[in-house]
């Protein structure tokens, strides 16, 4: 049972009743930190799934470097017990490499595999791989039945609506649950919409209609309340959130950014720090945190001086030290075990 559990309304003392199940999979929670190449590697996902987040997927890993270079995926591919349901989300165009990638992972014990269909990136798209799928039904048929017929776990897929001169999320929805697959996320943007526009949850609704299997709408969850308003409005099983998660990791426990006093986002920061500096060592841990906390410090309200010298610090311990001083956070040094 997943000790992150969120209580559910129905729930008895003994035992929680799960939201929905992937498969034979449960599920405890309706909310579902999205995957984001750069930000939901395992410090941040180790975070979100304590905070919460029902299910905790990989950031897309190409099927292609699985294969030629296994050991050097690895970290991509690491999680925490606490964060199951875990999913590998796997990008690629041809069946054969994805279902061979999918079994080499089996490995290391993952609960279900995604494949991504709706990655926009011009990088992506140009070999025929995420987005690129949607304009390719047949070939989403045979990955699908490949891979369930390769693989014992779960496989599940995450779409967007497609391309603007080709809407196929009702097609390749039903292609997916018909070959197998035991969920669907959809993201409600076109592929040339990108990350701007607003989502459409009319497509999300449509989806939900049209197959049995559980569906996540996903798109435009900004706060707390946006989860339960997707959710009525389109019938989803659950919501995924991204952008708005970082930074914000709270909206997992269901509470949104302006009930978070600096002292809470002080300690969380220093939490997500501590894991980035052991997850990615010293330097590279430090630089790759800043997107982080430009986010959970809001760092562009501070005049640019501030800004600069807080988010360059290269050493751990003075960036928590102008992070104290620019919040007037009275906490002793000594708690910071960075
Ligand atoms: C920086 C970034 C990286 C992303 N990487 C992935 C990815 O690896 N796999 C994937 O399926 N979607 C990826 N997405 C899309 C998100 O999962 C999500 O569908 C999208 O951001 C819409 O949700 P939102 O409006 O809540 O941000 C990425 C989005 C962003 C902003």
């Amino acid at each position: 049972m997943n000790p992150n559990a969120i209580a559910q309304p129905n729930a008895t003392l003994a035992e929680p009743t799960p939201t929905f199940f992937v498969r034979d999979i449960p599920v405890y929670g309706d909310a579902i930190l999205a995957p984001m190449d750069g930000f939901s590697d395992w410090p941040f996902r180790s975070i979100c799934s304590k905070l919460g987040s029902a299910m905790s997927y990989t950031e897309f890993v190409r099927a292609q470097h699985i294969v030629m270079a296994y050991k050097q995926m690895a970290p991509r591919l690491k999680f925490d017990e606490f964060e199951r349901p875990m999913v590998y989300q796997i990008y690629g165009d041809d069946p054969d490499e994805i279902v061979q990638a999918a079994m080499m992972v089996q490995d290391k014990r993952p609960d279900i595999i995604d494949i991504n269909m709706g990655c926009p990136s011009r990088r992506v798209v140009h070999g025929g791989a995420g987005v690129g799928l949607m304009l390719q039904p047949l070939k989403v048929a045979r990955i699908f039945r490949k891979l369930t017929k390769a693989i014992q776990i779960p496989v599940t897929g995450k779409i967007r609506i497609g391309w603007e001169n080709c809407r196929s999320y009702q097609l390749i929805a039903r292609i997916v649950e018909e070959e197998g697959g035991s969920l669907i996320a959809i993201h409600g943007r076109t592929k040339e919409q990108g990350y701007s526009g607003e989502a459409n949850w009319d497509t999300i609704a449509e989806i939900r209609a049209a197959v049995k299997i559980p569906v996540i709408g996903n798109g435009d969850v900004k706060v707390v309340a946006d989860i339960e308003r997707l959710k009525q409005y389109t019938g989803c099983n659950a919501v995924m959130i991204g952008r708005a998660a970082i930074g914000n990791p709270w909206i997992f426990s269901k509470t949104d950014r302006d009930k978070v006093t600096d002292a809470m986002a002080y300690d969380l920061l220093t939490d997500h720090l501590r894991r980035h500096l052991d997850f990615y060592g010293d330097r590279k841990g430090m630089i790759l945190f800043r997107k982080h906390a430009m986010q959970y410090l809001k760092l562009h309200w501070f005049p640019r001086a501030v800004r600069t010298e807080i988010i360059t610090q290269t050493d751990p311990q003075e960036f928590l030290r102008l992070v104290r001083k620019a919040f007037l956070i009275e906490k002793p040094l000594s708690e910071l075990e960075v």
